[in-house]
């Protein structure tokens, strides 16, 4: 391990602050280490492992595809694309197209180009976000993200964002050159903060009244993370552009950009050379069959209502830690009660073996496998009580 922290030390770019920590495999929720010890991961490495570690279909799925044929380039048809497009189109019961990418930051990009374009003619190109936003480290999407401290060292950046505080605030920033707002329905790395249902509803009827555009960044909350396939549906409304990543391939790298705006890209507007290639999108059209089943069949709902309610007693059972829950679905927050006490949290859980993550200044945010079965959450919370009486 000493070796692996002094190799990643001198050759890897330090722009994580890892802990030392070295995974060697996995099994649904529980990962074990090069030492064979076992961890309950409450993270799925930040909302990406949405059906668990070496799920059986998503292996054999990958298998498969790579014995037959990897990457073509989006000069030619592909197969597991147009279906997953297709799927996608269906799951958000829109009339949509979708473009493929590898990441969320650039499916945010490629959902701020579509915006510029379809606001070309008309003059406008402003995207109005929320405080305490993220949508990612490219350079647009840096600045997109409405915090501060992500500005800095890393200027000039393009023109065109513009901050409102909360949702109320919005109409007020509109103007002749605004031409949507982009917000995650759920936020995650702000800090976990669900929207507030009527605020959304009133701010989507507000732009479709004014022809102005909905971006949904739906790249963390997203793929049934909340108990849809995307949170908009959970509030009722239907943004004209959703980003997605993260937990839609599995683990494999893939992002989507679905839209109802079918002709505002041209042949040659953007593209990707990975993006939406035959493995990302057979992995990905395999974590949509397992998670739709999951859905269908009511699991996924007992699992959140499971892991809801032992959030909640944790919270309750160390009021000195904890003065909240917060979040939607199985994406959640035990509030600890300031940034000190969140980095100890964060600090022993770990030494007890769950992963969990940090959020905003005093979350501990929790995105487990959508899969996970409740042994393992039980195993979990035991660790993370463990955690909380030694502090
Ligand atoms: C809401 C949201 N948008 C965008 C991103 C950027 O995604 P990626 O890291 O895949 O580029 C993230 C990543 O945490 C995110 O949570």
């Amino acid at each position: 391990m000493d070796d692996l922290k002094e190799l990643d030390d001198r050759f890897v770019l330090h722009t994580y602050a890892r802990r030392e920590i070295a995974f060697e495999r996995g099994q649904n929720a529980t990962l074990f280490d090069e030492d064979g010890r076992d961890y309950i991961d409450f993270t799925s490495g930040i909302g990406v492992n949405s059906i668990g570690h070496n799920n059986a279909r998503l292996v054999e799925t990958i298998t498969k595809q790579a014995a037959k044929i990897l990457h073509s380039s989006n000069l030619y048809l592909i197969r597991p694309q147009i279906e997953l497009a297709q799927k996608i189109a269906a799951l958000c019961a829109q009339d949509s197209r979708v473009f493929f990418a590898n990441s969320g930051a650039e499916a945010n990009e490629g959902a701020i180009k579509l915006a510029r374009k379809f606001g070309e003619k008309s003059g406008r190109h402003k995207i109005v976000t929320l405080k305490n936003s993220f949508h990612g480290r490219t350079i647009a999407t840096l600045k997109a993200t409405a915090q501060e401290r992500f500005h800095e060292h890393f200027g000039p950046f393009p023109d065109g964002f513009v901050y409102a505080d909360n949702l109320a605030q919005i109409e007020t920033l509109v103007d002749r050159q605004t031409i949507g707002v982009m917000l995650e329905v759920v936020q995650g790395e702000g800090g976990i903060a669900p929207l507030d249902k009527r605020e959304l509803q009133e701010l989507a009827a507000f732009l479709s009244k004014k022809k102005l555009l909905l971006i949904a960044d739906e790249i963390q909350c997203g793929v049934y993370r909340c108990g849809e396939f995307s949170a908009a549906q959970i509030y009722g409304v239907y943004p004209d552009i959703t980003t997605f990543a993260k937990g839609l391939g599995g683990g494999v790298p893939i992002g989507a950009v679905v839209t109802a705006l079918k002709e505002v890209f041209d042949y040659g507007d953007h593209g990707s050379t990975f993006g939406g290639n035959f493995l990302s999108a057979s992995a990905a059209l395999t974590t949509l069959a397992v998670l739709e089943e999951m859905q269908k069949s009511g699991a996924l709902q007992r699992s959140i209502d499971y892991f809801g309610d032992m959030c909640r007693s944790l919270a309750l059972n160390f009021p000195n830690l904890f003065i909240g829950v917060t979040g939607l679905g199985l994406m959640k927050a035990i509030v600890a009660k300031d940034a000190l006490t969140q980095k100890a949290i964060l600090d022993k859980a770990h030494e007890k073996r769950v992963l969990v993550l940090r959020a905003g200044a005093n979350h501990i945010r929790l995105l487990p496998p959508l899969t996970i079965a409740q042994e393992e959450i039980n195993k979990g919370f035991k660790r993370l009580e463990a955690a909380c009486r030694d502090l």
